[in-house]
């Protein structure tokens, strides 16, 4: 099955709201000069620059080779870590995430090393796609491939969880959460779906030959028109939020944790 492929200049063209939006999160963090703090999925570095430059002493992970090279291309610390092979001990005052743990399914292995990254007291906060999110589009997706006869379920590369979903699970992995909350966003998009799609869907895309796959485009573009774009052409994606605040307590964790191995 082909994997997503990252390329930054496509990213910086399609995706650039997300770090604009992504301000919001920083605030939330709320960051002081001189803490130490993991951006997990930091992408092509934005957010990790925009926390470097207030001081604060910063460590980028993305599993994406190109984007972690761009993200050393401004200057800060980045290395190629799958957010679900965090090796990190106790390392970091905070954890922070934007628009990226929507893609690591495995959510046990996240938070049992992104535990273990925080020195007691330390902090995990973060957004990303809640339950509902991209559904226009998600459903024009399988609808469009199960007119070709794909079943589109095990394309789906997102994990969108439901706020108290999220909540059990911090919980079960020892966070105490401060605030979990899931808002719908809906998110101007520079052009039509076209860009996104190419940029973020290609999981799905990539299922069906060469050939097919312009068409194939064009039709969720179409699929998701009524609903996506307005009376003068803007498009918005249908944006669903989830935001968090959790902390690693103080006092061992009492929780027994499962094993992670199938988280
Ligand atoms: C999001 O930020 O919600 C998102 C981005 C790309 C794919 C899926 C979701």
């Amino acid at each position: 099955m082909d994997k997503q492929k990252w390329n930054p200049a496509q990213y910086a063209e399609e995706a650039h709201f997300v770090s604009e939006l992504g301000a919001q999160v920083v605030d939330l963090l709320a960051p002081c000069a001189g803490e130490r703090i993991l951006d997990l999925g930091c992408g092509d570095g934005t957010l990790a620059k925009a926390l470097h430059d207030a001081g604060c002493r910063v460590v980028g992970v993305d599993a994406s080779p190109e984007m972690v090279a761009a993200a050393i291309s401004t200057g800060v610390d980045a290395r190629v870590v799958d957010g679900h092979e965090l090796r990190f001990d106790a390392e970091f005052d905070a954890v922070f995430s934007n628009a990226a743990l929507h893609w690591m399914t495995r959510p046990g292995l996240v938070l049992d090393g992104v535990y273990r990254a925080l020195r007691p007291g330390g902090r995990f906060v973060g957004e990303f796609g809640g339950h509902g999110n991209v559904a226009t589009i998600l459903r024009a997706l399988e609808e469009a491939l199960a007119a070709r006869g794909i079943d589109a379920t095990p394309l789906n590369p997102w994990f969108f969880p439901r706020a108290d979903e999220y909540h059990a699970l911090l919980t079960r992995y020892g966070f105490e959460p401060v605030k979990v909350q899931v808002f719908s966003r809906p998110t101007p998009l520079p052009g039509d779906v076209t860009g996104w799609l190419e940029t973020f869907a290609q999981r799905f895309i990539n299922s069906l030959p060469k050939e097919a796959r312009k068409a194939f485009v064009v039709e969720v573009v179409e699929r998701c028109r009524p609903a996506l774009c307005d009376g003068d052409g803007r498009w918005m994606a249908d944006y669903v939020r989830l935001r968090f605040v959790a902390t690693r307590p103080f006092g061992a964790s009492a929780v027994v944790k499962p094993s992670v191995s199938s988280a």
